[in-house]
């Protein structure tokens, strides 16, 4: 038997017992004759005293244990005479009859502790290191819990989960494909699957009615904090259903989880905001509602007074940080180097401060006369000590994204953006298309398989980028946790959606004739949704990265340093596959 209990188990009930623990050295002290050491595993820290009195020998065995050694100790438990209030078992010690090394370790190359020494790429390099830290493990637990959680509601709902292929086809829509060659058909490939969206709603044909998968995913794209090459998703599927059904009924999940998992009723309903309101007052499709600074538009205020920036602008708007005024000249430069920056691309930034009279004092007031910056005032029905800030520019879309980017970054500044409140909306109405200029042609701007709202389809034909779809996407915190639409259940329709998204018939029916020729026989209404359930956690753990929440992530240039993952494949893989690698 190599433990009677675990190291996070013991309590002052169980004084006086002999009992076993196994697991590994967190950290050793010598203090006079006695030597301490703390013993670790998954759940938790127990003290061990060596007593040089009681025993030398075993005593000078524990001396020479390294960090990491993994131990089988047995021993009487005692109650402690400075009780640590900090760990569940600070109120006992064991005290050493007994000591065997398991296994010896290496000196770790960063030190295992919350707060350790490490940089990021060893950590990744040492990932199995890394997860014996309480921090890391315990984002790994919380995900064990959520997707426990997800399963009970699920099935209570009356959802089954079904496995479905990782080797399937490449599809030419959404992000890249990950690809794999096919030994046994040379010449041709696999894709890994981006979202399982097309197999689920054959299921939906197959009259399942209700699937859901904790599934893996796959997509070739620039990885950012939220964003990994393989991540997985809650994928969902109903049949029988409005945009109502599935909205309710997600909601209805999301509720549960913050209440089992973070202990917090959300007040219900969720807001549903139309795409076009929030791109107009926010500059995003996925706005962080845990604070206001709404977009004021300002081009009646402002244009037509000689200042050229913004008498050419086709657009101008602001946003307004409450309390903002103390901000330096310093820290407003800052912000202006930031809207510049390339990624961003503004011109330039415009201020406006309201001063403690209630006079608004401007970076641009040879312009405007005190009438006009107190018409700006009410516009935004600011105060004294706010801080008006305000871009302009000749491409409205273009303009609200920086602005955005503003509102952001002041919000981060300000510290509005708190991990502990949650705002949570669905943003609903999407357009069904958007023009790549990349590809030059309209691109489905959720899937090809969203149907446009019922009153919209007569567009199709006169005006695409006018039509909404029924798509919806739920937000929280400024993060898109999830994402769906009622689909197209009819083949005309599937078809013709193809054809305005610049396919050929013949090329539409090679790669989606499956789904069009199953929607032949009986596809019944449906609609479904996929949460990112590496989003959901990390919002939950507070993480600034869904890296931490995955046991063994890819670094931002998508590899496996651990792994050292992706890497050649030797010379006779390559022929079996009847691959060529071009230099
Ligand atoms: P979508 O592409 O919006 O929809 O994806 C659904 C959710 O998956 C998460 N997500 C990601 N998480 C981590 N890394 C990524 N690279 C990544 N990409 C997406 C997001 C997103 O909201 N088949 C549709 C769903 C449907 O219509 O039912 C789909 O995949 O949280």
């Amino acid at each position: 038997m190599y433990r009677s209990h675990t190291c996070g188990e013991l309590r002052i009930s169980n004084v006086n017992q002999e009992v076993t623990l196994s697991g590994w050295v967190q950290r050793s002290r010598k203090m006079g004759g006695m030597t301490f050491i703390d013993i670790r595993d998954r759940f938790g820290i127990t003290q061990l005293v060596f007593n040089e009195n009681l025993d030398a020998a075993l005593c000078e065995q524990a001396n020479h244990l390294g960090r990491e050694y993994v131990i089988q100790v047995t021993g009487i438990v005692n109650e402690r005479f400075s009780k640590n209030k900090n760990i569940p078992t600070g109120d006992i010690e064991i005290i050493v009859s007994a000591l065997h090394i398991l296994n010896t370790s290496l000196t770790p190359p960063f030190t295992i502790e919350d707060n350790t020494d490490g940089g990021d790429d060893i950590r990744m390099k040492y990932r199995y290191l890394d997860l014996r830290r309480n921090i890391v493990r315990k984002n790994l637990e919380l995900r064990h819990k959520m997707t426990i959680e997800v399963r009970k509601y699920l099935d209570s709902k009356g959802f089954i989960e079904v496995e479905t292929p990782i080797l399937v086809g490449s599809t030419p829509e959404g992000a890249r494909d990950f690809v794999v060659p096919s030994r046994m058909n040379p010449g041709q490939f696999y894709a890994l699957p981006q979202s399982p969206q097309t197999l689920k709603q054959l299921l939906m044909v197959s009259g399942f009615d209700r699937y859901f998968q904790i599934a893996k995913c796959f997509r070739d794209e620039d990885l950012r904090a939220d964003r990994q090459p393989e991540f997985t998703q809650i994928d969902c599927e109903m049949s029988f259903v409005e945009q109502d059904d599935v909205i309710n009924l997600f909601e209805g999940m999301t509720k549960y989880l913050f209440k089992t998992i973070r202990g917090v009723e959300l007040a219900e309903p969720f807001q549903r905001m139309p795409w076009s309101e929030a791109m107009k007052y926010y500059g995003s499709d996925k706005p962080d509602l845990r604070f206001d600074m709404k977009f004021v538009e300002l081009m009646d205020i402002l244009k037509g007074h000689g200042f050229s920036v913004f008498d050419s602008a086709t657009y101008i708007g602001g946003i307004c940080a409450e309390g903002a005024a103390h901000y330096t000249r310093k820290q407003i430069d800052a912000l202006t180097d930031f809207v510049k920056r390339p990624q961003i691309g503004a011109k330039g930034l415009v201020y406006a401060r309201v001063e403690a009279d209630g006079h608004v004092k401007s970076s641009v007031d040879k312009f405007y006369t005190q009438d006009v910056l107190q018409e700006l005032k009410a516009a935004f029905n600011a105060k004294p000590g706010d801080l008006i800030l305000i871009l302009s520019g000749e491409d409205t879309m273009k303009t609200r994204k920086q602005l955005c980017e503003l509102r952001l970054e002041v919000a981060n500044q300000l510290g509005l953006r708190d991990k502990d409140k949650f705002a949570l909306l669905w943003v609903v109405d999407f357009p069904m298309f958007e023009w790549s200029e990349e590809e030059g042609r309209l691109m489905a701007m959720h899937h090809p398989f969203t149907h446009p709202k019922d009153e919209d389809i007569p567009l199709l034909d006169t005006n695409p980028e006018a039509v909404r779809a029924d798509a919806y996407d739920m937000v929280c915190n400024g993060i898109e946790v999830g994402g769906g639409s009622i689909r197209i259940h009819d083949a005309k329709l599937q078809e013709k959606m193809f054809e305005i998204l610049g396919f050929t018939p013949e090329r539409a029916q090679e790669q989606f004739g499956f789904l069009m020729n199953a929607f032949k026989y009986g596809a019944p209404p449906h609609g479904g949704l996929a949460y990112g359930l590496d989003r959901w956690v990390s919002i939950f753990a507070g993480l600034d990265s869904i890296r931490d929440c995955i046991a063994f992530p890819k670094n931002n240039s998508g590899r496996d340093v651990m792994l050292d993952a992706p890497s050649c494949l030797e010379t006779k893989q390559l022929e079996e596959l009847k691959l060529i690698v071009k230099e």
